[in-house]
Protein backbone atom coordinates (compact mmCIF):
# COMPACT_ATOMS: atom_id res chain seq x y z
CA UNK A 1 0.00 0.00 0.00
CA UNK A 2 1.39 3.79 -1.12
CA UNK A 3 0.89 6.28 1.47
CA UNK A 4 1.31 9.44 0.96
CA UNK A 5 1.82 11.82 3.96
CA UNK A 6 1.66 15.12 3.93
CA UNK A 7 3.84 17.16 6.25
CA UNK A 8 6.36 14.04 6.53
CA UNK A 9 9.32 15.39 7.58
CA UNK A 10 7.37 17.47 10.21
CA UNK A 11 7.85 16.38 13.87
CA UNK A 12 4.81 13.69 13.83
CA UNK A 13 5.07 13.08 10.44
CA UNK A 14 8.63 11.81 10.42
CA UNK A 15 8.07 9.23 12.84
CA UNK A 16 4.74 8.34 11.20
CA UNK A 17 6.73 8.12 8.17
CA UNK A 18 9.48 5.51 10.05
CA UNK A 19 6.32 3.20 11.43
CA UNK A 20 4.67 2.95 7.96
CA UNK A 21 8.21 2.17 6.15
CA UNK A 22 9.00 -0.27 9.48
CA UNK A 23 5.65 -2.25 8.88
CA UNK A 24 5.93 -2.32 4.74
CA UNK A 25 4.20 0.81 3.10
CA UNK A 26 5.23 2.61 0.54
CA UNK A 27 5.61 6.39 1.86
CA UNK A 28 5.71 9.25 -0.30
CA UNK A 29 6.31 12.54 1.45
CA UNK A 30 4.99 16.03 0.45
CA UNK A 31 6.73 19.12 2.83
CA UNK A 32 6.84 22.25 2.24
CA UNK A 33 9.72 22.49 4.82
CA UNK A 34 8.36 25.08 6.66
CA UNK A 35 8.59 23.49 10.09
CA UNK A 36 10.76 20.58 8.98
CA UNK A 37 14.77 20.16 7.44
CA UNK A 38 15.26 18.12 4.56
CA UNK A 39 17.84 16.14 6.08
CA UNK A 40 15.13 14.20 8.18
CA UNK A 41 14.93 12.67 4.77
CA UNK A 42 18.45 10.99 4.52
CA UNK A 43 17.75 10.23 8.16
CA UNK A 44 14.39 8.15 7.61
CA UNK A 45 16.19 6.50 4.64
CA UNK A 46 19.27 5.56 6.69
CA UNK A 47 16.86 4.42 9.61
CA UNK A 48 14.47 2.12 7.62
CA UNK A 49 17.25 1.28 4.59
CA UNK A 50 14.01 2.21 2.34
CA UNK A 51 13.25 4.63 -0.05
CA UNK A 52 11.04 7.32 0.12
CA UNK A 53 9.98 9.74 -2.94
CA UNK A 54 10.08 13.03 -1.87
CA UNK A 55 7.83 16.38 -3.13
CA UNK A 56 8.78 19.84 -2.11
CA UNK A 57 5.86 22.36 -1.42
CA UNK A 58 2.39 23.38 0.24
CA UNK A 59 -1.20 21.06 -0.52
CA UNK A 60 -2.20 24.81 -1.41
CA UNK A 61 -0.44 24.20 -4.59
CA UNK A 62 -3.27 21.64 -6.92
CA UNK A 63 -0.43 21.49 -9.99
CA UNK A 64 1.72 19.70 -7.72
CA UNK A 65 -1.13 17.73 -6.12
CA UNK A 66 -2.18 16.75 -9.34
CA UNK A 67 1.61 15.65 -10.78
CA UNK A 68 1.91 13.38 -7.39
CA UNK A 69 -1.14 11.79 -8.17
CA UNK A 70 -0.38 10.94 -11.42
CA UNK A 71 3.02 9.94 -10.73
CA UNK A 72 2.16 7.99 -7.91
CA UNK A 73 -0.24 5.27 -7.41
CA UNK A 74 -1.51 6.85 -4.31
CA UNK A 75 -3.71 4.49 -1.89
CA UNK A 76 -4.34 6.04 0.99
CA UNK A 77 -3.32 9.96 2.47
CA UNK A 78 -2.09 10.41 6.17
CA UNK A 79 -2.25 14.47 6.66
CA UNK A 80 -0.40 16.35 9.27
CA UNK A 81 0.77 19.53 7.41
CA UNK A 82 -0.64 22.40 9.18
CA UNK A 83 0.83 24.76 11.60
CA UNK A 84 0.09 24.01 15.56
CA UNK A 85 1.30 26.77 18.19
CA UNK A 86 -1.44 27.79 19.86
CA UNK A 87 -0.03 31.38 20.72
CA UNK A 88 0.58 31.65 17.25
CA UNK A 89 -2.35 31.34 16.05
CA UNK A 90 -4.18 33.57 17.98
CA UNK A 91 -1.72 36.38 16.25
CA UNK A 92 -1.81 34.90 13.38
CA UNK A 93 -5.24 33.60 12.29
CA UNK A 94 -5.54 34.06 8.61
CA UNK A 95 -2.10 32.64 8.44
CA UNK A 96 -3.64 29.39 10.26
CA UNK A 97 -7.05 29.22 8.52
CA UNK A 98 -4.81 29.23 4.95
CA UNK A 99 -2.41 26.76 5.90
CA UNK A 100 -4.79 24.71 8.10
CA UNK A 101 -7.63 24.42 6.28
CA UNK A 102 -7.36 26.17 2.44
CA UNK A 103 -4.72 23.43 1.83
CA UNK A 104 -7.04 20.61 2.74
CA UNK A 105 -10.16 21.35 0.28
CA UNK A 106 -7.43 21.15 -2.31
CA UNK A 107 -6.39 17.88 -1.18
CA UNK A 108 -10.13 16.14 -1.11
CA UNK A 109 -10.49 17.72 -4.58
CA UNK A 110 -7.53 15.81 -5.97
CA UNK A 111 -8.29 13.05 -3.95
CA UNK A 112 -11.70 12.56 -5.37
CA UNK A 113 -10.30 13.53 -8.66
CA UNK A 114 -8.48 10.44 -8.70
CA UNK A 115 -10.80 8.03 -6.50
CA UNK A 116 -8.33 8.13 -3.30
CA UNK A 117 -10.98 7.94 -0.69
CA UNK A 118 -8.57 6.86 2.07
CA UNK A 119 -7.65 9.31 4.91
CA UNK A 120 -5.76 9.74 8.18
CA UNK A 121 -6.40 13.46 9.44
CA UNK A 122 -4.25 14.87 12.05
CA UNK A 123 -6.51 16.86 14.20
CA UNK A 124 -5.94 17.62 17.90
CA UNK A 125 -7.74 17.99 21.40
CA UNK A 126 -8.25 21.23 20.91
CA UNK A 127 -11.27 21.26 18.95
CA UNK A 128 -12.51 20.17 22.64
CA UNK A 129 -11.64 23.79 23.90
CA UNK A 130 -11.94 24.16 27.23
CA UNK A 131 -13.79 20.84 28.07
CA UNK A 132 -16.29 20.45 30.86
CA UNK A 133 -15.31 17.28 32.17
CA UNK A 134 -11.90 15.70 32.02
CA UNK A 135 -10.90 12.51 30.88
CA UNK A 136 -11.98 13.67 28.07
CA UNK A 137 -14.81 11.22 25.61
CA UNK A 138 -14.87 11.47 21.85
CA UNK A 139 -18.66 11.71 22.16
CA UNK A 140 -18.05 14.73 24.61
CA UNK A 141 -19.02 18.44 22.84
CA UNK A 142 -16.55 20.05 20.52
CA UNK A 143 -16.13 23.81 19.73
CA UNK A 144 -16.03 26.81 21.93
CA UNK A 145 -12.17 26.40 21.06
CA UNK A 146 -9.82 29.11 22.25
CA UNK A 147 -7.72 29.45 19.45
CA UNK A 148 -7.23 29.54 15.71
CA UNK A 149 -5.51 26.88 15.70
CA UNK A 150 -8.23 24.49 17.48
CA UNK A 151 -10.63 26.16 15.44
CA UNK A 152 -8.93 25.54 12.11
CA UNK A 153 -8.89 21.96 13.11
CA UNK A 154 -12.23 21.79 14.32
CA UNK A 155 -13.13 23.01 10.90
CA UNK A 156 -11.53 20.65 9.01
CA UNK A 157 -13.58 18.14 11.09
CA UNK A 158 -16.65 18.93 10.50
CA UNK A 159 -15.31 19.53 6.44
CA UNK A 160 -14.79 15.91 6.45
CA UNK A 161 -18.16 14.98 8.37
CA UNK A 162 -19.95 16.76 5.40
CA UNK A 163 -17.41 15.15 2.83
CA UNK A 164 -18.84 11.77 3.98
CA UNK A 165 -22.27 12.65 4.42
CA UNK A 166 -22.44 13.57 0.73
CA UNK A 167 -20.20 10.26 -0.16
CA UNK A 168 -20.24 7.35 2.49
CA UNK A 169 -17.38 5.72 -0.31
CA UNK A 170 -15.08 8.09 1.89
CA UNK A 171 -12.55 6.26 4.51
CA UNK A 172 -11.72 8.72 7.21
CA UNK A 173 -10.06 8.51 10.26
CA UNK A 174 -9.81 11.53 12.64
CA UNK A 175 -7.28 11.35 15.12
CA UNK A 176 -7.48 13.81 17.90
CA UNK A 177 -3.68 14.12 19.34
CA UNK A 178 -3.03 15.16 22.91
CA UNK A 179 0.20 16.67 23.60
CA UNK A 180 3.37 14.80 21.35
CA UNK A 181 6.37 14.98 22.80
CA UNK A 182 9.87 13.13 22.69
CA UNK A 183 11.76 11.65 20.13
CA UNK A 184 12.80 8.36 17.96
CA UNK A 185 14.70 5.88 20.55
CA UNK A 186 17.95 6.04 18.34
CA UNK A 187 18.04 9.75 18.53
CA UNK A 188 18.04 10.45 14.64
CA UNK A 189 14.99 12.22 14.48
CA UNK A 190 13.16 14.24 16.73
CA UNK A 191 11.28 17.33 17.50
CA UNK A 192 13.41 20.64 16.43
CA UNK A 193 11.12 23.32 15.44
CA UNK A 194 13.03 26.76 14.15
CA UNK A 195 13.24 29.51 16.59
CA UNK A 196 11.83 29.84 19.81
CA UNK A 197 9.72 26.72 20.63
CA UNK A 198 6.22 27.40 21.38
CA UNK A 199 5.57 23.89 23.04
CA UNK A 200 6.29 22.93 26.54
CA UNK A 201 8.87 20.25 26.05
CA UNK A 202 11.03 21.60 23.16
CA UNK A 203 11.13 24.94 25.35
CA UNK A 204 12.50 22.52 28.18
CA UNK A 205 15.02 20.81 26.28
CA UNK A 206 16.42 23.95 24.56
CA UNK A 207 16.93 25.49 28.80
CA UNK A 208 18.55 22.23 30.07
CA UNK A 209 20.96 22.15 26.99
CA UNK A 210 21.98 25.75 27.84
CA UNK A 211 20.70 27.47 24.21
CA UNK A 212 17.56 29.47 26.20
CA UNK A 213 18.35 30.94 29.79
CA UNK A 214 15.15 29.90 31.83
CA UNK A 215 11.44 28.46 30.92
CA UNK A 216 8.84 31.21 31.34
CA UNK A 217 5.45 28.99 33.05
CA UNK A 218 2.33 30.27 31.63
CA UNK A 219 0.32 30.99 34.94
CA UNK A 220 0.04 28.77 38.13
CA UNK A 221 -3.32 29.83 39.51
CA UNK A 222 -5.02 27.03 37.51
CA UNK A 223 -7.25 24.79 39.19
CA UNK A 224 -4.93 22.31 38.80
CA UNK A 225 -2.83 20.22 41.34
CA UNK A 226 -0.12 22.59 41.59
CA UNK A 227 -2.09 25.61 39.43
CA UNK A 228 0.07 24.90 36.53
CA UNK A 229 -1.23 23.76 33.34
CA UNK A 230 -2.37 19.88 32.85
CA UNK A 231 -1.62 18.04 29.78
CA UNK A 232 -2.06 14.43 28.44
CA UNK A 233 1.62 13.97 27.17
CA UNK A 234 2.06 11.26 24.91
CA UNK A 235 5.48 9.54 23.17
CA UNK A 236 5.55 10.55 19.54
CA UNK A 237 6.47 7.02 18.82
CA UNK A 238 3.06 5.55 20.28
CA UNK A 239 1.46 8.28 18.55
CA UNK A 240 2.54 7.46 15.22
CA UNK A 241 1.92 3.59 15.82
CA UNK A 242 -1.74 5.06 16.45
CA UNK A 243 -1.75 5.97 12.76
CA UNK A 244 -0.60 2.58 11.29
CA UNK A 245 -3.83 1.16 13.27
CA UNK A 246 -6.01 3.81 12.05
CA UNK A 247 -5.10 3.06 8.56
CA UNK A 248 -4.96 -0.72 8.59
CA UNK A 249 -8.44 0.03 10.25
CA UNK A 250 -9.33 1.70 7.11
CA UNK A 251 -7.80 -0.75 4.76
CA UNK A 252 -10.06 -3.53 6.75
CA UNK A 253 -13.21 -2.08 7.21
CA UNK A 254 -13.37 1.10 5.12
CA UNK A 255 -16.40 2.32 4.23
CA UNK A 256 -16.74 4.74 7.45
CA UNK A 257 -15.60 8.27 9.63
CA UNK A 258 -14.21 7.34 12.54
CA UNK A 259 -13.13 9.73 15.40
CA UNK A 260 -10.43 8.70 17.74
CA UNK A 261 -8.65 10.45 21.07
CA UNK A 262 -4.90 9.45 21.00
CA UNK A 263 -3.40 10.49 24.57
CA UNK A 264 -2.30 7.97 27.32
CA UNK A 265 -5.17 8.91 29.89
CA UNK A 266 -3.11 10.07 32.60
CA UNK A 267 -2.52 14.14 32.86
CA UNK A 268 0.82 15.55 34.33
CA UNK A 269 1.07 19.29 35.27
CA UNK A 270 4.09 21.52 33.53
CA UNK A 271 6.32 21.55 37.13
CA UNK A 272 5.74 17.36 36.90
CA UNK A 273 6.96 17.40 33.50
CA UNK A 274 9.93 19.70 35.02
CA UNK A 275 10.73 17.54 37.80
CA UNK A 276 10.64 14.12 35.67
CA UNK A 277 13.15 15.83 33.09
CA UNK A 278 15.35 17.14 35.55
CA UNK A 279 15.30 13.20 37.09
CA UNK A 280 15.72 11.08 34.44
CA UNK A 281 18.08 13.36 32.46
CA UNK A 282 20.06 14.39 35.69
CA UNK A 283 20.31 17.91 34.65
CA UNK A 284 18.72 21.32 36.33
CA UNK A 285 15.26 23.11 34.20
CA UNK A 286 15.56 26.81 35.83
CA UNK A 287 12.17 28.75 35.51
CA UNK A 288 10.48 31.70 36.11
CA UNK A 289 6.29 31.88 37.05
CA UNK A 290 4.50 34.88 34.25
CA UNK A 291 1.17 35.81 32.93
CA UNK A 292 -1.13 32.73 31.68
CA UNK A 293 -0.65 32.60 27.75
CA UNK A 294 -3.84 33.81 25.77
CA UNK A 295 -5.99 30.50 24.31
CA UNK A 296 -4.49 28.39 27.19
CA UNK A 297 -7.15 26.21 29.32
CA UNK A 298 -6.37 24.28 32.28
CA UNK A 299 -6.58 20.88 32.42
CA UNK A 300 -7.08 18.80 29.21
CA UNK A 301 -6.23 14.43 28.91
CA UNK A 302 -7.96 11.90 26.89
CA UNK A 303 -10.36 9.01 27.83
CA UNK A 304 -8.18 6.49 25.74
CA UNK A 305 -11.00 3.45 26.11
CA UNK A 306 -12.70 4.18 22.11
CA UNK A 307 -8.71 4.14 20.37
CA UNK A 308 -8.09 1.02 22.61
CA UNK A 309 -11.28 -0.68 21.69
CA UNK A 310 -11.31 -0.47 18.26
CA UNK A 311 -7.68 0.11 17.30
CA UNK A 312 -6.33 -1.93 19.92
CA UNK A 313 -4.25 1.66 20.71
CA UNK A 314 -2.39 1.91 23.97
CA UNK A 315 0.80 3.84 24.39
CA UNK A 316 3.12 1.59 25.61
CA UNK A 317 5.95 4.59 26.54
CA UNK A 318 5.76 6.43 29.76
CA UNK A 319 7.01 9.71 30.91
CA UNK A 320 9.85 9.47 31.36
CA UNK A 321 10.90 7.62 28.54
CA UNK A 322 9.52 10.81 26.94
CA UNK A 323 12.05 12.94 28.85
CA UNK A 324 14.81 10.73 28.09
CA UNK A 325 13.86 10.18 24.36
CA UNK A 326 13.62 14.22 23.91
CA UNK A 327 17.12 14.68 25.37
CA UNK A 328 18.64 12.43 24.12
CA UNK A 329 17.89 13.69 20.44
CA UNK A 330 19.01 17.36 21.06
CA UNK A 331 22.58 16.37 22.65
CA UNK A 332 23.07 13.44 19.90
CA UNK A 333 22.51 16.33 17.34
CA UNK A 334 23.58 19.11 19.07
CA UNK A 335 26.91 16.71 18.79
CA UNK A 336 27.42 17.38 15.22
C1 LIG B 1 1.55 22.73 27.33
C2 LIG B 1 1.47 23.37 28.69
C3 LIG B 1 1.24 25.76 28.63
C4 LIG B 1 5.20 26.49 26.84
C5 LIG B 1 -0.49 22.56 21.71
C6 LIG B 1 -1.55 22.55 20.62
C7 LIG B 1 -1.34 21.42 19.72
C8 LIG B 1 -0.93 20.13 20.36
C9 LIG B 1 0.13 20.31 21.43
C10 LIG B 1 -0.96 18.77 18.32
C11 LIG B 1 0.43 24.48 28.79
C12 LIG B 1 2.57 25.36 29.25
C13 LIG B 1 4.06 25.88 27.35
C14 LIG B 1 6.03 27.28 27.68
C15 LIG B 1 4.55 26.81 29.52
N1 LIG B 1 -0.35 19.27 19.37
N2 LIG B 1 3.75 26.04 28.67
N3 LIG B 1 5.66 27.40 29.00
O1 LIG B 1 -0.81 24.38 24.18
O2 LIG B 1 -1.30 22.17 25.38
O3 LIG B 1 -1.08 22.17 22.92
O4 LIG B 1 0.54 21.66 21.42
O5 LIG B 1 -2.04 18.89 17.95
O6 LIG B 1 -0.35 21.81 18.83
O7 LIG B 1 -2.82 22.45 21.16
O8 LIG B 1 0.94 22.55 24.30
O9 LIG B 1 3.30 22.51 24.91
O10 LIG B 1 2.29 24.70 24.13
O11 LIG B 1 1.67 23.78 26.37
O12 LIG B 1 4.25 26.95 30.72
O13 LIG B 1 7.08 27.85 27.27
O14 LIG B 1 2.73 23.99 28.97
O15 LIG B 1 0.65 26.85 29.32
O16 LIG B 1 -0.13 24.45 30.08
P1 LIG B 1 -0.63 22.90 24.28
P2 LIG B 1 2.12 23.42 24.88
Amino acid sequence: MKVLVTGGLGYIGSHTCCELLDQGYEVVILDDLSNSSIDVLDKLRKLTHKEISFYQGNMIDEELLEHIFQEEKIDAVIDFAAYKAVGESVSKPILYYTNNVSTVLVLLKVMTKYEVKKLVFSSSATVYGDPKTVPIKESDPVGNTTNPYGTSKLFVEQILKDLYRSDSSWDIAILRYFNPIGAHPSGMIGENPKGIPANLMPYIVKVASGELPCLSVFGNDYDTKDGTGVRDYIHVVDLAKGHIQALSKLEKEGQGLYIYNLGTGVGYSVLDLVSTFEKVNHVHVPYQIVERRPGDIAECFADATKAKEELGFEAALGIEDMCRDAYHFVLKNQEK
